[in-house]
């Protein structure tokens, strides 16, 4: 029997390679990491560590570029937004998922599996996937189903001589791809306590001076940074060095999961945070306000969607569609300035606004002469409800 695994090298999943052989029995253990931004020295290590396990056989995949240009551009097109969360880690999930998939339709393996646990919201955002492109394989999580607790995982991990990558005393779960960081457990569950300096990677105060940022947009997506047309890879891992380095990109909120779990959640996603806010301020120049108060529910609702892992429900393409057309008017210049952990945006520009300065300003004279009538109707029912005596 074949089963094919998510597996990102973690704790979690490299226990699930051995509890996939010696607890569930299946003879051939297939591992498939999917490479959405990872690092290369990481990559290699969980290939060595999948075959050290016994696998079967163990797959990398390179997913970077699409990645980017069919997950995070979305993201983009729809200021992905759960409760202040930009969606990194729920983005990847879909992706990893359909690679899995690809595999297993290969290999015709007759169960996949993930090394999610019973808590989280990745579980959900796998098995969509899983179940609607491959419904008849026996999906298999390990984690869950054995109801391990991750102190459990690690002693397990010991027993089995698994090299774990985490220290007990840090017990830090660790998602990473391109859009961001995601960094939870250990003392972090502790609201009241704030985060320690050792977890984060990417928004360490490195750069003390002053430095502006320009992004050049079209059709709704980054196309230049600071004058300069770079391919989308490069350009989100550029950003996250630029704006990171400023310690811009933090994010530590409590977060409704989809179990209705509060959970508190630290993130780092510097190109995220960056570019979200870049490209929102050119939509509120060239959008009309209708336009704009309608997108944000359009947003609202994809984003939960990519929060609910909700990836083949058919209302994600439908909102899709909408956003073709809105889009192609999201063009120009957007200019911030970073500074000491502080990001502002200083300047717009664009040849579909719908700002103009001849009709804003003070110095004109303009139609101020016509607005008696305008004014008097304005108010004509708070005038009337004003005159009730009750
Ligand atoms: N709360 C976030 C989400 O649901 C992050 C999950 C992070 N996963 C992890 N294994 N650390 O998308």
């Amino acid at each position: 029997m074949k089963v094919v695994l998510a597996y990102s090298g973690g704790l979690d999943t490299s226990v699930c390679i051995k509890l996939l052989q010696e607890k569930y029995k299946f003879d051939k253990v297939i591992t498939v990491t999917v490479d959405v931004g990872l690092d290369e020295k990481e990559l290699k290590e969980a290939e060595e560590k999948a075959y050290n396990l016994g696998v079967y056989k163990h797959y990398t995949i390179d997913a970077k570029e699409e990645f980017v240009k069919n997950y995070i551009f979305k993201a983009i097109l729809f200021n992905a937004n759960y409760e202040g969360y930009p969606l990194s880690t729920a983005l990847a999930r879909p992706l990893i998922a359909e690679k899995v998939v690809e595999v297993a339709k290969k290999e015709d393996a007759d169960a996949l599996a993930h090394g999610c646990t019973g808590k989280g919201n990745d579980q959900f955002r796998f098995e969509n996937v899983f179940r609607s492109l491959y419904p008849r394989a026996r999906i298999i999580a390990p984690i869950r189903e054995l109801n391990l607790t991750r102190r459990e995982s690690i002693e397990y991990a010991k027993k089995h001589n698994i090299p774990i990558p985490v220290d007990i005393d840090k017990p830090y779960s660790v998602d990473e791809n391109l859009w961001g960081r995601s960094i939870e457990g250990g003392i972090l569950e502790n609201p009241l306590k704030e985060p320690p300096e050792e977890i984060f990677k990417w928004t360490k105060l490195t750069n003390d001076k002053d430095e502006y940022l320009e992004i050049y947009f079209e059709d709704g997506l980054p196309v230049e940074v600071n004058g300069k047309s770079i391919e989308p890879v490069k350009m989100i891992k550029e950003l996250n060095k630029i704006v990171g380095s400023h310690g811009v990109g933090r994010i530590d909120i409590i977060e409704d999961r989809i179990l209705g779990i509060k959970s508190r959640e630290i993130y780092e996603a510097p190109a995220a945070y960056a570019i979200l806010n870049m490209h929102k301020s050119l939509e509120q120049m060239v959008l009309s306000r209708r336009e704009i108060r309608f997108k944000e529910i359009i947003d609202s609702e994809w984003s939960e969607l990519i929060y609910y892992g909700l990836w083949y429900e058919p209302l994600r393409e439908d909102l899709e569609g909408f956003v073709e057309k809105i889009r192609r008017r999201v063009k120009g210049l957007v200019v911030a300035k970073l500074g000491r952990r502080s990001f502002e945006i200083v300047s717009r520009d664009s040849p579909f606004s719908l700002y103009k300065r001849e009709i804003v300003s003070f110095d004109e004279k303009s139609l101020q002469k016509s607005l008696d009538g305008m004014l008097f109707y304005h108010s004509l029912q708070s005038m009337l409800y004003k005159s009730l005596r009750i």
